[in-house]
């Protein structure tokens, strides 16, 4: 199968402070590598990942990796309107960057109306555990996730543990939005897009589509 056909594209954001390991995510997720001297973001940097949600139906995920700190707000932010899913990230080792997730997560869905990113909440750099370092208890993060009507994850870039889980979780999270109509596509929205017709009949020849498809889907991609 050609790895470049996909269905559907997912914009995702990646957001929360810096130094919590947004870019660090990314790295492993997509190439499988963690870098102890990472340079940190300028502006925003894209990755591209492809998952398979369901047999036959390919997400081609387009990741906006927001730089954290303050001064470049103004560009990021640009970003947020395009956007359906979110993988908002505190590290467990940083009270501050937990205590910032509810702005993170307020200036997003003000900024994004009409419009709704789903998101997941990720408790990063849970290695630092075992050296006595966390400052946010799994508990409380549950409850912080569970308020604001997101899924919690711990995960660590550099054992890589739950990084491909947090990144498939949400990407299922919008899959299912979408099958449900809680993402609706728009005119000049491009938090979600389907491919051309021409590549899905390529694609149809050799993958069998679910004879249950729900009827969103036949909607956007036939
Ligand atoms: P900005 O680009 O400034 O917003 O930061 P960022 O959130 O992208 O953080 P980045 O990925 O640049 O990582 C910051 C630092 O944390 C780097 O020194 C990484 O090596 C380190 N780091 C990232 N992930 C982990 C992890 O899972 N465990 C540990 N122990 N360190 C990590
Ligand atoms: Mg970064």
């Amino acid at each position: 199968m050609d790895l470049t056909l996909w269905q559907y594209q997912f914009r995702i954001i990646m957001l929360g402070d810096s130094t919590v390991g947004k870019s660090s995510m990314l790295k492993r997720y997509t190439e499988d590598l963690f870098l102890e001297s990472i340079n940190q973001t300028v502006g925003v940097d894209f990755y591209v990942h492809f998952l398979e949600v369901e047999r036959g139906v390919r997400v081609k995920l387009q990741f906006w990796d927001t730089a954290g700190q303050e001064r470049f707000r103004s560009v990021t932010r640009s970003y947020y309107r395009n956007s359906v899913g979110g993988l908002l990230v505190f590290d467990i080792t940083s009270r501050a960057s937990f205590d910032h997730v509810t702005e993170w997560h307020s200036e997003v869905c003000e900024r994004v109306q009409p419009h709704k990113v789903l998101f997941v909440l990720v408790g990063h750099k849970s290695d630092r555990e075992a050296e006595g370092e966390r400052a946010v208890s799994r508990e409380e993060a549950e409850r912080l996730a569970g308020h604001l009507g997101m899924p919690y994850m711990e995960a660590s870039a550099k054992t890589g543990q739950n990084v491909r889980e947090s990144f498939e979780l949400l990407t299922r999270r919008v899959y299912q939005g979408l099958l449900s109509g809680e993402v609706e596509l728009q005119e000049g929205w491009d938090g979600v897009k389907c491919a051309a017709p021409q590549a899905l009949q390529l694609q149809r020849a050799s993958v069998s589509r679910p004879s249950t498809a729900p009827e969103k889907k036949k909607k956007c991609c036939q």
